[in-house]
């Protein structure tokens, strides 16, 4: 329960400071959306990511380009004969996993899936309004069903937390020297393959 806790909130989050420091506006509007709800210096709670919309953009659309958990079903194995909707049968005794990176980079399921886009879960802004605790499979970046991560709530609202404390307190750039690069690695969860390195301003020294 705790390994499967910590490396994917850890993960998120670092993929998500890793898109908002290739993504300058999308931070800078993030951080507007804070200050505008608790101040430049006001402390963030649970409510608070309630009200912010354009955060939990970030956090889904963060998921679905670099989802922790990209292969749902490890290790089990089908107890009987399953014929699916398209004919094929899934024999009995077979592992068969769900490859859900590859549905949320799917070109005919999601447009542009390589653009890191937030407000493609922006209602107000054209966006759809996507449930990603595996109520639709587009996006069931923690399964779904009887085994679906009984840590989904916990986790969103802590990857959530972090990144709102984290941008509204500091701006966050590049190391022209070590620029941040999002190439994978699938270890147990989906790691960047190289350490996120940024530089962290204090808003009040900007
Ligand atoms: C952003 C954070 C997280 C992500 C992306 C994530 C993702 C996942 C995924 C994809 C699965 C496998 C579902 C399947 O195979 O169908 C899973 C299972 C699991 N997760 Fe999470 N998880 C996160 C946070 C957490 C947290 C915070 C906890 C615990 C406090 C947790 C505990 C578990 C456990 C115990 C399982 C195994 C459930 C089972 O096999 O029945 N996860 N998670």
């Amino acid at each position: 329960m705790t390994f499967r806790g910590t490396d994917t909130t850890a993960l998120l989050t670092e993929w998500a400071m890793a898109e908002l420091i290739l993504h300058p506006t999308v931070q800078s509007k993030l951080r507007a959306e804070i200050d505008s709800v608790v101040g430049s210096a006001g402390t963030i709670g649970d409510a608070d990511v309630a009200k912010m919309p354009y955060l939990q953009a970030v956090v889904k659309e963060t998921l679905r380009a670099h989802p922790p958990g990209p292969l749902l079903s490890w290790a089990r194995l089908s107890t009987d004969d399953i014929q699916l909707s398209n004919g094929m049968v899934v024999p009995a005794g077979t592992t068969a996993m769900v490859n859900m990176w590859a549905i949320t980079h799917d070109s005919s399921i999601w447009t542009n899936p390589d653009k890191f886009d937030p407000t493609r879960f922006m209602v107000s802004e054209g966006g759809v309004n996507i449930d990603v605790r595996g109520g639709d499979l587009k996006l069931a970046q923690f399964g779904a069903g009887r085994r679906v991560c009984p840590g989904k709530n916990l986790g969103l609202v802590t990857v959530s937390l972090w990144i709102a404390r984290l941008v509204q307190s500091f701006e966050w750039g590049p190391v022209d020297s070590d620029p941040v690069d999002l190439s994978e690695v699938l270890k147990l969860s989906l790691e960047m393959k190289k350490t996120l390195a940024a530089i962290a301003t204090a808003r009040n020294c900007v």
